[in-house]
């Protein structure tokens, strides 16, 4: 059996670490976005949709995912050291 998913672009090989103020956010899912780590609507037509999470007084730094593969999405589970390397190197 296949996956058909849509499969994201990866926008950085690590996580972007900020401090956000409180409010909601949506975290790019698509990797396309020109204002990572947050969604601009460039996923239009992508099939994918960005994740919108919020940030609470108490949330502190946050650890969003740049690879876009992870599995606790918005934030950053460490995939990204477990895929292949750039094609061409690197
Ligand atoms: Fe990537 Fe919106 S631009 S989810």
């Amino acid at each position: 059996m296949s996956d058909s998913r849509p499969c994201p672009i990866i926008a950085r090989r690590s996580a972007y670490v900020l401090d956000l103020a409180p409010g909601r956010y949506l975290w790019c899912a698509c990797g396309r976005s020109n204002t990572q780590p947050f969604c601009d609507g460039s996923h239009d037509g992508s099939g994918m949709q960005p994740m919108a999470f919020e940030v609470t007084r108490r949330s502190g730094t946050q650890w969003l995912c740049g690879c876009k593969h992870t599995r606790h999405a918005p934030h950053c589970d460490g995939f990204h050291n477990r895929l292949p390397p750039p094609e061409g190197g690197g």
